[in-house]
């Protein structure tokens, strides 16, 4: 079952990576030659933040996968490094219940029909910056899905992004430990969550 799953996987990749369209197979053995297509009219939109780096790496990985646009939340003023003093101030935060303000333009959103949402887990939810973005945003109507990277404790980040928004998320993607995942690890867990959670349509045709 697991083989056939990387099998369609791998499959799937070959298909995005080939400009979504895999050329009618023509056979001299008599087999039926079949189309797959993926539906790239279906305008998709990856929405991130990321304070270290792994969110924007699978963000960039997804945007590239299905050929969609990238967008990247910035807080007004950043989070500082070390990791300590982000900790101390989206604390503070919390318990203030405040949110941060974002930097720069929001992006319009009227020609997406899917919108992939990533940021990293922190405390066990999400990151302020993202949950600000989810405030200012209207994504009704939308299909959206969330993913997230950890170093291993996601804790209620599933809840605390669905309570934030008005449309049910789809399934979503942690990806743990990201920092340790090779690009071609990180493109299997990708593509394998676009596969089962059905986030494009493909279509196949059977030919003649
Ligand atoms: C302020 C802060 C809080 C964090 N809280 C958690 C947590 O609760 N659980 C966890 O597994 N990782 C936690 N982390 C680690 C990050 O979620 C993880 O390294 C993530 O991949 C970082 O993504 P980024 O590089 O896109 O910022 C936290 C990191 C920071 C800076």
């Amino acid at each position: 079952m697991k083989k056939i799953g990387a099998l369609a996987s791998l499959f799937f990749f070959a298909v995005l990576a080939s400009g979504c369209f895999l050329h009618p197979m023509v056979s001299n053995q008599g087999m039926a030659l079949c189309h797959f297509s993926v539906d790239t009219h279906s305008q998709v939109l990856v929405v991130y933040y990321s304070y270290s780096g792994n969110t924007r790496r699978a963000a960039e990985n997804l945007a590239s996968l299905l050929q969609g646009d990238l967008y990247e939340i910035k807080p007004a003023t950043s989070y500082l490094a070390p990791p300590a003093l982000a900790l101390l101030r989206s604390s503070a935060e919390e318990q203030f219940s405040c949110l941060p303000d974002l930097a720069g333009p929001l992006p319009d959103l009227s020609g997406y029909q899917l919108v992939l949402i990533g940021g990293p887990v922190w405390r066990g939810k999400v990151a302020r910056p993202l949950a600000s973005w989810l405030a200012l945003n209207d994504l009704s109507g939308k299909k959206v899905a969330p993913f997230w990277t950890s170093d291993g404790d996601a804790g209620a980040y599933a809840a605390d992004f669905a309570a934030q928004l008005a449309p049910v998320p789809a399934e979503g993607l942690e990806i743990s430990q990201a920092g340790n995942l090779t690009d071609a690890a990180m493109q299997e867990r990708l593509t394998d969550w676009i596969v089962r959670s059905q986030l494009v349509p493909l279509a196949a045709q059977m030919g003649k």
